[in-house]
């Protein structure tokens, strides 16, 4: 971890009057009409840096004991320098004082680094959606040269 990088940051909600951080919520789901579909009933955490906002996170609560992440994303130039890492465990803290059991992400077959850091950060792949990005999706989506097909579901544990 970046721990300069992490001294010089906050996160805070998202008042729901302020401006959207599109770029980044569109960099982790590339579909405006499913950001639109979760986005009124989730809040919004933004992280800043030097009076920007430079990554964020939103969580949707699923029932009384499980909350979800539903995007999460950091901004180009400041990525894999343990911001990402750092907001899952913020995230983390927020779902434990909100009284959430457990805390889920989902996340595409194709995105190895994400579920690299998801499961070192305690998530364990508990469903697999089959076929969710190729039916909800309009355009195939690719990353690492794999088509992201599935989405699986990974959860953590919060006691
Ligand atoms: N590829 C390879 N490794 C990765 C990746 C990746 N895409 N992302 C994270 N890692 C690894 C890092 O190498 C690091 O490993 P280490 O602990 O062994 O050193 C570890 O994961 C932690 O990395 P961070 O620096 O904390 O991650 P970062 O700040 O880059 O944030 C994030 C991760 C949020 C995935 C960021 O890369 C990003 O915004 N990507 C684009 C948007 C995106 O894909 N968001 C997630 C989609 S799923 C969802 O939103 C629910």
């Amino acid at each position: 971890m970046n721990i300069e990088i992490l001294q010089n940051i906050s996160t805070r909600l998202l008042n729901k009057d302020e401006t959207m951080p599109y770029g980044l919520l569109l960099d982790a789901d590339p579909s405006m009409e499913a950001i639109s579909k979760y986005l009124p009933s989730s809040d919004v955490y933004v992280t800043i840096s030097e009076e920007k906002i430079v990554a964020c996170f939103v969580l949707y609560t699923i029932d009384a004991r499980t909350i979800e992440i539903k995007n999460i994303a950091v901004t180009d130039s400041l990525q894999g320098k343990g911001i990402g890492k750092f907001l899952l465990r913020q995230a983390t803290q927020i779902a434990r004082d909100k009284g959430a059991v457990f805390l889920t992400i989902g996340t595409s077959n194709a995105s190895i680094g994400q579920l690299y850091l998801y499961q070192k950060e305690g998530f364990e792949i508990t469903a697999i959606k089959h076929n969710f990005f190729s039916e909800h999706y309009p355009e195939p989506i690719f990353e690492n040269g794999i088509q992201c097909r599935h989405m699986l579901m990974l959860t953590k544990h919060l006691s």
